[in-house]
């Protein structure tokens, strides 16, 4: 595409991956299990634990980016990324959570990595953490709804701004936080089940736990690392539309949308809106607010609002519909937008690149903060075909239908750090746990099963998305 509108000089181009997703080593030089290493194939968020030793568990190898990532960082070069976005496993550090010391060797490691990334002049961009707690906090203390975390989870901050400060300037405090109400075991290591009495409090309390944990960084980070550090937010975010111009489908979906933008609320704002706080007694949830926790959440906003894309949601008064989302239940078809490709069809999402412009003005309007989309993607099944080649154009028309509607919206004022579109890397997928709804570049030999030689080969895709970063997305 010719006539794009360029993006801004120093637009961080890259791709986004979190360490449980990508390293394996699960219990390697020191590190403790995680939340992520007792979920067993196709187990999302329902833990299989204590390890059993005849049941497959994808995240303990992964793709073994723990010890391939210098050749996987070349590989990125190659690509021509400015920015790499990834996870610090909490366990690597804190191997209980708890422990009055860190592990050097798990220091040493991110140490190492940060190092291969910057002489390389790629910018990391670190996810404090992405889907998985130490299983430690998870057995002693129920995880995120025990006020201990926050902490637990400070000690490790304090640790890493420390260790890595000079090294990374973005950060984002927790991934996904408002998925944590949908997949409390993975977003929190809560260990209550649904349907157990103290359940839905149990998760109230982990969210709330979360935000004063989260602007406790964002202080942190700022009193360690300057005023020039960038900490922001991580929201899985997608816009709701109504299904019809009935006001009542309108209020529905102000409703909707509220499941978001509270979340953002807090951490960019830095309050809980009155709404929600009245939703909450009429359910009888009682948040565990101590003193000191609305002072710490006001004062310490973010500095920036990383989120995730992958669709909208579209709703109706009428309420059910064809659920169309794993995260948000009782959402409608929309007839204006097309699935997903066939190569995606076991997953399928529909497809809404106007969605993100659409969601980049919102987020702008609402909040006036800088923006980064630090994932973006599609998850398709890939064929090697005769010729040895991945030719996922299937891959490269999404990507690109999207960044067409990035463009847009920069060229029509919106402020945007950067773009690191999912999983540039073939890796364990987070909702289901298998390796083949792939979303790289770059194709990893190995089955859903823990079959291959994890052998790197780039796809056409890859291709595709150098030519996109040379250009500075003037050839989309
Ligand atoms: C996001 C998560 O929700 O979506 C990632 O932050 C996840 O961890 C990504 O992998 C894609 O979802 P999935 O289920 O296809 O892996």
């Amino acid at each position: 595409m010719s006539n794009q509108p360029l993006f801004p000089k120093d637009f961080l181009w890259g791709g986004a991956v979190a360490a449980c997703q990508v390293e394996g080593a699960y219990n390697k030089d020191g590190k403790g299990l995680s939340t992520a290493d007792v979920i067993a194939h196709g187990m999302m968020n329902d833990p299989t634990d204590p390890i059993d030793p005849n049941t497959f568990y994808p995240y303990h190898e992964a793709i073994d980016f723990y010890h391939r990532y210098k050749d996987d960082i070349k590989l990125f070069k190659e690509m021509g990324f400015k920015a790499f976005r990834t996870s610090i496993a909490w366990s690597r550090i804190f191997p209980h959570g708890d422990d009055a010391r860190p592990n050097e060797a798990g220091l040493k490691f991110y140490d190492d990595l940060f190092d291969e990334l910057i002489k390389h002049d790629i910018e990391p961009v670190i996810t404090i953490t992405h889907f998985e707690t130490p299983l430690s906090l998870a057995h002693k203390y129920g995880g995120w709804a025990d006020r201990r975390l926050i902490e637990y989870y400070t000690r490790f901050v304090r640790t890493i701004f420390e260790r890595y400060k000079g090294k990374v300037k973005y950060w984002m405090t927790f991934n996904e936080i408002n998925i944590i109400l949908h997949i409390p075991f993975t977003g929190g290591a809560l260990t209550v089940k649904k349907g157990e009495a103290g359940y839905e409090q149990a998760l109230y309390s982990a969210m709330h736990h979360q935000f004063v944990a989260s602007a406790t960084a964002v202080k942190l980070g700022h009193e360690i690392m300057g005023k020039d550090a960038m900490i922001g937010c991580m929201i899985a975010f997608g816009p709701t539309y109504p299904e019809t111009s009935n006001p009542l489908d309108a209020l529905k979906m102000q409703e909707h949308m509220r499941n978001t933008t509270t979340f953002s609320d807090v951490q960019v704002r830095g309050a809980y809106p009155e709404h929600y706080l009245r939703e909450l007694e009429k359910k009888g949830i009682k948040l565990p607010i101590e003193a000191g926790d609305l002072e710490v959440i006001k004062a310490h906003t973010v500095d920036f609002i990383g989120f995730s894309y992958y669709s909208s949601h579209t709703v109706s008064h009428k309420g059910g519909g064809e659920e169309q989302s794993n995260f948000f239940k009782n959402t409608v078809k929309n007839p204006y937008l097309s699935p997903v490709d066939e190569s995606a069809k076991e997953w399928s999402w529909p497809v809404d690149p106007i969605g993100l412009r659409y969601s980049l003005h919102y987020l702008q309007d609402r909040y006036n903060k800088p923006l980064f989309i630090v994932e973006n993607g599609l998850g398709a099944k890939d064929v090697i075909a005769e010729d040895g080649k991945i030719h996922d154009d299937y891959r490269i028309t999404y990507l690109k239908r999207h960044l067409q509607e990035v463009a847009i919206a920069i060229d029509e004022g919106v402020n945007l750090l950067g773009y690191t579109s999912w999983g540039p890397i073939d890796l364990v997928s987070a909702g289901t746990s298998q390796m083949s709804k792939r979303y790289g570049y770059i194709y990893v030999d190995r089955d859903d099963h823990g079959n291959g030689t994890l052998k790197r080969t780039p796809k056409e895709s890859f291709y595709w998305y150098q030519a996109v970063i040379k250009s500075n997305g003037a050839h989309l």
